[in-house]
């Protein structure tokens, strides 16, 4: 084979690879959304995840203070964001939202646990809620103080 076909050949295989690496990462994303609902069913889960955080009472007190209304926004558009839906999270850098607060790993859990009953509610099945948590540990750094 000639030099210049078999650079062509390599050229080919390679954006070949880079295409499949896109698409495969964009179709897997896409998967989460939908796993969890689309719109209506991440609203839904972030309205269940509420109705357990008022019944929780290790974590409740720190939000005291907070516009509710406000935390649900932006915590829908973030799940979307994260879950590969069509939105961008305009809300407030993690760490400093939660700097302040001294989080506990136990508190950190708690609304884990929260999160996953509100999931779990909604049928939201096993391995998707997993692969949600796994995004959303990713932030446990910028959330627990230390
Ligand atoms: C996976 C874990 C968590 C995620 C993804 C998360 C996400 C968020 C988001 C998106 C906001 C809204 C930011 C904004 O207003 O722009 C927020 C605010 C808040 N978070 Fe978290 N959070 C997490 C864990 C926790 C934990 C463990 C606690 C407490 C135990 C906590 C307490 C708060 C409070 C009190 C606010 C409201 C702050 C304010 O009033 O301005 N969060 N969080």
């Amino acid at each position: 084979m000639s030099l210049p076909v078999l650079l062509l050949r390599t050229l080919l295989a390679f954006a070949l690879l880079v295409m499949l690496a896109c698409t495969g990462t964009r179709h897997d994303d896409a998967v989460l959304y939908r796993e969890l609902g689309g719109q209506s069913g991440i609203t839904a889960i972030v309205d269940g995840f509420l109705y357990e955080l008022a019944e929780d009472t290790d974590v409740l007190p720190l939000f005291a203070n907070t516009d509710i209304d406000r935390f649900r926004e932006k915590f829908i558009e973030q799940l979307c964001d994260v879950s590969g839906g069509p939105c961008e999270y305009s809300g407030d850098n993690m760490r400093e939202t939660h700097r302040d607060m001294q989080v506990t790993r136990a508190q950190f859990n708690s609304v884990v646990e929260d999160l996953i009953r509100a999931m779990e509610r909604r049928d939201v099945p096993v391995g998707a809620q997993n692969r949600l948590l796994k995004r959303l540990a990713a932030m446990y750094g910028d959330i627990v103080y230390r």
